[in-house]
């Protein structure tokens, strides 16, 4: 199996994304780490260990990481994820706490200790990221790959231009991108289209494993109906980024240059995402050659997909 480890914001979709790690038998989850975002790091801390309890998974490791971003102050989403972060839906109480060590210390011990390099699958504000590479940065020659989810080509959602995860914690997002390691951009022009058939929702519902219950509780939470659209279907959002990392053919990428917006205004965390051809002689093309390349995810098989997720979660 590929050694992952998830970096998270639980958060709706991140618990869909958890809950199809560990249940995928091509990928070894060797820790979870944890960061402010969607709700503040206590609340995502306790979500992730309900969420990998409720998964049977509540052996694997789960640190607590920074609890605001490196200059931002902390802006979470609870009118997206409830109160709890977690879509208010009354889950049980953890019956463990986290790890002893810090985020960026478990995220340190694991890469290094891994036998075959690590790919790292942060699904969050991406301050934990940035303060591994700055604090540890030989952990790099041992990541295969980084896939997250943030950015966007075309439209934000935390602003007209800027993607919530990248927004959060702009200069973060910054260090991310001049890692120096293989990096594929799971954006919100992808994550917004991988929607679940209302059928497979109320059939998650329905179901008597309370870990699948929660899944469909959670998908419905995601209704885009609740906020006036006539689809009834729930995105699996975070979720895709792990479908990219087992199954990178289901999206089609392209290496574009990106470079985060860090100025102050109505740009501030927008990635902006080059994508004019290669400059001919008679063309001004400033800065083209100068960013990382990123390989960023321009289209999605959605079917492919929530199939994926569907037959991984449910089992045979
Ligand atoms: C991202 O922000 C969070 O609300 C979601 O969990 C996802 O990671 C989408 O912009
Ligand atoms: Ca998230």
């Amino acid at each position: 199996p590929i050694p992952v480890i998830i970096d998270c914001d639980t958060g709706v979709d991140d618990a869909l994304a958890l809950l199809f790690a560990v249940r995928h038998p091509g990928l070894d989850v060797r820790a979870v780490t944890c960061v402010a975002g969607n709700t503040d790091v206590d609340g995502v801390v306790r979500n992730t260990l309900t969420v990998l309890e409720q998964a049977g998974a509540g052996d694997i490791p789960v640190a607590r990481g920074a609890e605001r971003p490196l200059l931002e102050p902390l802006r979470t989403a609870q009118h997206v994820h409830g109160r709890d972060g977690m879509g208010d839906l009354g889950l049980p109480a953890p019956t463990r706490v986290p790890v002893d060590v810090d985020a960026v210390t478990l995220l340190r011990h694991e890469i290094l200790a891994s036998p075959r390099p690590v790919t790292l699958i942060p699904m969050a504000p991406l301050t934990n990221i940035a303060l591994l590479l700055r604090t540890y940065p030989e952990v790099v020659r041992n990541i295969e790959r980084i896939v997250f989810m943030g950015g966007a080509v075309a439209v934000g959602n935390a602003t007209p231009v800027a993607e919530f995860n990248v927004w959060h914690d702009p200069e973060a997002a910054a260090v991310l991108l001049t890692a120096g390691v293989p990096i594929t951009m799971y954006g919100l022009d992808v994550f917004q289209r991988v929607l679940v058939p209302a059928a497979d929702v109320q059939r998650l519902r329905a179901s008597s494993e309370p870990a699948l219950r929660m899944a469909g509780e959670l998908l419905a939470h995601r209704d885009p109906a609740t906020s006036g659209d006539p689809t009834p279907t729930g995105g699996l959002g975070d979720a895709g980024a792990v479908c990219a990392v087992v199954d990178p053919e289901g999206i089609t990428t392209e290496p574009l240059p990106v470079e985060v917006s860090l100025a102050p205004g109505p740009t501030r965390g927008q990635t902006v995402v080059d994508r004019r051809p290669v400059p001919g002689e008679s063309e001004i093309h400033e800065g083209r050659r100068e960013q990382p390349l990123v390989d960023v995810a321009l289209e999605v098989d959605v079917e492919r997909y929530v199939k994926l997720w569907l037959t991984v979660v449910e089992g045979p």
